[in-house]
């Protein structure tokens, strides 16, 4: 009976291992957040994942989205900041947002902007959204991807005319950075996380609802007015002239698919349409100094492009009459690099009054009025 044990003993024993088990392992995980707080200057880095399956529509597809700046709630929040944040320029005056302004698709209603002191850009400005499926930017296809992209317009005198060191020292200074940067990317502000930020909010912003996507690929027919849907057959038809009128205006080789823009750039995804016969901005031309490219520029989605004017690279059309007028009766047979969909063996497309009402009526159905409004992609600034 000497060594028999009750019950109860066997409990108090038991309880006071369990015990100096919680005991060693809370040493052991308080020295680790030791470790990890000499690394960080706190130990908020928990950045909460995004799934693409959230930001992108089944209909687009998953785009591929760069493997080494996965999307998180933070990284695209931090992103949104700066995107609408003027101290990203010189004086302070001019943000991302003082050009791409969201209620005009993130373009500007006028043929070339303003940047920093004043000075005018060279190009008009394009409108922003579904970048995730685009592999080239610029109008002159320029830039592979948003990260690199995002230093130009940073850096160039007559936008924002930044220098990085002089930014890289504001952000540190800015306590709102200083705890973004951190629970973003888990280190102090600097520039290159500032470029993965920015790249992350414009991958996020995708167009996909107005009627147009929701009438894509034919098969809500009824959702399009007569009208629209005239338009449509216009847009969608292949050029073919039956005494001198042609039933088919071919937009959809350029400006095709559900993105209303042709993501294959050997297929249309950059062109000369004919604007001119004598090319003052030389366009892909000046990158690849290629006589072949003289007059080429990016062929943007249609999306929103009611909300987009003034129109092409330079912003010399300020309505959609003008354009529907271009493509059916003035195109520059003679300009050097014409693309062959341009030329219809020489006749002009000749479109009828109705016909250019008709084709206006479809581009108008590409507006996403959710996409205009959408608070995800507003000035976090202004509440
Ligand atoms: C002063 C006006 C202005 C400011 C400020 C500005 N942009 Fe732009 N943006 C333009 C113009 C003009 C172009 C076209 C330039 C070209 O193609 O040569 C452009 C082109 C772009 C494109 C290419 C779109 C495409 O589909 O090819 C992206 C992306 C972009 N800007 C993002 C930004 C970001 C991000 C910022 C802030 C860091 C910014 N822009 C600041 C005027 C501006
Ligand atoms: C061969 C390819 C091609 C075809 C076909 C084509 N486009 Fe374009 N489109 C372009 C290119 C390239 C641009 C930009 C040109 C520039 O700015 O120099 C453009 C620009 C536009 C713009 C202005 C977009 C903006 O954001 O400024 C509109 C609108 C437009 N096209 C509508 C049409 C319509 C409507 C048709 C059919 C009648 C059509 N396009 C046929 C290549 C094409």
């Amino acid at each position: 009976m000497k060594f028999s044990i009750n019950h109860q003993q066997i409990q108090v024993f038991a309880k006071a291992n369990w015990l100096f088990v919680v005991l060693i392992l809370v040493t052991f995980t308080s020295c680790r957040k030791e470790d990890d707080a000499s690394k960080n200057s706190t130990s908020t880095y928990v950045p909460t994942p995004i799934l693409a399956s959230d930001v992108f529509p089944r209909e687009f597809g998953i785009p591929a989205l760069p493997s080494d700046n996965p999307l998180t709630v933070e990284g695209v929040y931090l992103g949104r900041m700066l995107f609408f944040d003027p101290v990203l320029s010189y004086d302070s005056s001019i943000s991302c947002g003082s050009c791409h302004k969201q209620e005009f698709a993130f373009s500007d209603p006028v043929p070339v902007s303003s940047g920093a002191f004043g000075l005018k850009t060279h190009r008009n400005t394009p409108s922003l959204f579904n970048m995730a499926y685009s592999k080239k930017f610029f109008w002159d296809l320029r830039v592979n991807n948003l990260r690199d992209l995002v230093f130009e317009p940073i850096q160039a005198h007559n936008e924002m005319a930044m220098t990085l060191p002089r930014l890289e020292g504001k952000l540190k200074n800015i306590a709102r950075y200083k705890e973004y940067f951190n629970k973003a990317f888990g280190h102090a502000p600097n520039v290159v996380d500032m470029s993965k930020a920015l790249e992350q909010f414009m991958l996020t912003m995708v167009s996909y609802q107005s009627r147009f996507n929701r009438f894509f690929p034919g098969d809500s027919i009824q959702l399009l007015s007569s009208s629209e849907l005239r338009g449509a057959f216009l847009f969608n038809g292949l050029v073919n002239f039956n005494n001198g009128v042609t039933n088919g205006a071919d937009c959809f080789h350029c400006h095709g698919g559900e993105l209303a823009q042709q993501q294959n750039l050997n297929m249309g995804g950059f062109a000369n349409n004919g604007l001119d016969v004598v090319h003052t901005d030389k366009g892909l031309a000046a990158i690849d100094n290629k006589s072949t490219s003289l007059g080429v520029f990016k062929t943007p989605s249609l999306l929103n492009i009611e909300k987009s004017a003034p129109y092409m690279h330079d912003g010399r059309f300020k309505t959609l009459d003008e354009v529907i007028d271009h493509y059916s009766d003035n195109v520059n047979f003679n300009s050097p690099n014409l693309h062959p969909l341009m030329d219809h063996g020489g006749i002009h497309l000749n479109l009828s009054a109705q016909q250019k009402a008709d084709l206006k009526a479809y581009l108008l159905s590409m507006t996403d009025n959710k996409f205009l409004t959408n608070p995800a992609y507003s000035n976090p600034f202004k509440k």
